[in-house]
């Protein structure tokens, strides 16, 4: 059975290139408003440790200034905790964190840091928050998800995104394979990291796939023909994929 696909618009980078001048502009609750105009179904942000592009105020202005759902990603922290407690998103994706990296370099260890993890997936499930992993595709990670209780995994397309030819479509078949195996058990998956209008629907037509969460690309092709448009192509990729 095929699910709807969902496009979550990552904005961190229009907050990158605010953060480039210390200012107010370009504003990311802006942006989040056209993705809410144009069809997109949720908004995801990152606040990082660093601070690097969404600061902490922008969570609230985003919340307020739209009714799409928000996924929060966040690092396995007492302080990321506490934020997301605070401003209950729709949806939390705990990722890995390293300050020195530029972006989220590779899946996060759910199986090696189940004991770190447990207690911070537990509280925001109480706190009614949609909690989701971003691993990589694999079944170690994703029996680690499973044992975790998460109900939603992030598959991590960033190697798949760098990978060409015969490797490309081997790291695809693993994303589909994870895919399916993902949904029946229960776990929704997502997936993203690097994706682009060129390598968008061999992704998007893995038919459990529920969610692609795209960022950096958008953000850059809405430099040349504008957000909104960047937005409704990708989203008509991603339609034509289905
Ligand atoms: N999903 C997660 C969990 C991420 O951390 C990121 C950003 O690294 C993305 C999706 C979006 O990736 P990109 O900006 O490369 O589209």
């Amino acid at each position: 059975m095929t699910t709807p696909l969902r496009l979550g618009v990552n904005i961190d980078h229009v907050a990158t290139i605010r953060n480039a001048r210390g200012g107010d502009h370009p504003d990311p609750v802006r942006a989040a408003e056209i993705v809410a105009r144009c069809g997109g179904d949720g908004i995801t942000a990152h606040l990082r440790e660093d601070r690097r592009h969404i600061r902490d105020e922008d969570l609230r202005r985003i919340q307020d200034a739209t009714d799409l759902p928000l996924n929060l990603e966040m690092a396995a922290t007492e302080e990321m905790l506490a934020i997301a407690l605070a401003h209950k998103p729709h949806a939390a994706c705990i990722v890995p964190e390293k300050r020195e990296e530029r972006t989220t370099e590779g899946g996060l260890d759910a199986a090696g840091k189940h004991n770190q993890l447990q207690p911070i997936v537990s509280r925001l499930k109480d706190a009614g928050i949609r909690v989701s992993l971003f691993i990589e595709a694999t079944e170690r990670q994703l029996d680690a998800a499973l044992q975790l209780g998460a109900p939603v995994v992030e598959f991590h397309t960033g190697a798949y995104a760098h990978a060409e030819g015969e490797e490309r479509a081997r790291i695809l078949k693993q994303l589909a394979d994870m895919s399916a195996l993902a949904a029946k058990n229960g776990i929704e998956p997502h997936a993203g990291h690097g994706l682009t209008y060129e390598n968008v629907q061999p992704v998007a037509a893995i038919p459990q796939l529920a969610e692609l969460n795209i960022g950096h690309y958008l953000i850059g092709e809405a430099i040349f023909c504008g957000l909104e448009p960047a937005v409704l192509k990708m989203r008509e990729l991603m339609d034509h994929a289905r």
